[in-house]
């Protein structure tokens, strides 16, 4: 488990899915979030997915619930491990509206970027996110990414085409600190 300063990243447990699965239903949480187009989602094949996969045993992965004062607000998660050029690619969604805007996003994003390059000794944190989701590009940025590339007309997103932005942060240019004197993993 990750410590911050009011953001705690944990394992996903079984009973965070009903409020995933209200994220996943939530077509602007979607929207902002990328990839494919949204669909529905029932708890029952949420539930069923979280099952097969806890079936399996072994560890968690590098997937986190994000936690404030006990709420679980959204997930994160580090994926596409490169071992050779040392480099994951980071996600990142808040599904409760409720709290986007106060600074829980750029605390999870630095703990998980600390997490990282500490823990996993990376040499690159990268991400992509569309042109227009100045929020994330802006919580980002606070965090030490920059942008590397822009993909024009890349995005087919809610009824319009998107640039595709692909930022990235060097561990040299990690500025580590968001991270309590009692973090742990
Ligand atoms: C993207 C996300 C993780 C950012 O986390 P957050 O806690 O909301 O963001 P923060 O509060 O840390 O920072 C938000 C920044 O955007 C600004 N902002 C807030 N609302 C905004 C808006 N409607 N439009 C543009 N900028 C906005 C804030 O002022 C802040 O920038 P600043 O510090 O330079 O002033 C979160 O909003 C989220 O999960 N959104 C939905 C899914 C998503 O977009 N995922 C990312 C996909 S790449």
């Amino acid at each position: 488990m990750l410590q911050g300063k009011r953001v705690v990243l944990r394992a996903i447990r079984r009973d965070d899915l009903p409020r995933l699965n209200q994220f996943n239903n939530d077509v602007a949480v979607e929207l902002a979030g990328g990839g494919d187009p949204p669909i529905p989602q029932s708890l029952e094949r949420l539930e069923a997915e979280f099952d097969s996969s806890a079936g399996n045993g072994g560890r968690d992965g590098t997937s986190f619930a994000i936690v404030v004062d006990g709420v679980f607000i959204g997930q994160c998660a580090l994926f596409n491990h490169h071992p050779v050029a040392r480099r994951m690619e980071l996600g990142i969604t808040i599904g409760d509206q409720a709290y986007w805007g106060q600074g829980y996003g750029r605390e999870a994003v630095q703990l998980l970027v600390d997490y990282g390059f500490r823990h996993h000794n990376l040499n690159k944190v990268w991400l992509e996110v569309h042109a227009r989701n100045e929020r994330a590009i802006r919580a980002y940025r606070a965090c030490g990414f920059v942008e590397e590339g822009r993909l024009r007309q890349h995005v087919w997103s809610d009824g319009s085409y998107d640039e595709l932005v692909l930022m990235g942060l060097l561990r040299q240019d990690w500025q580590t600190g968001a991270v309590g004197a009692n973090g742990t993993v």
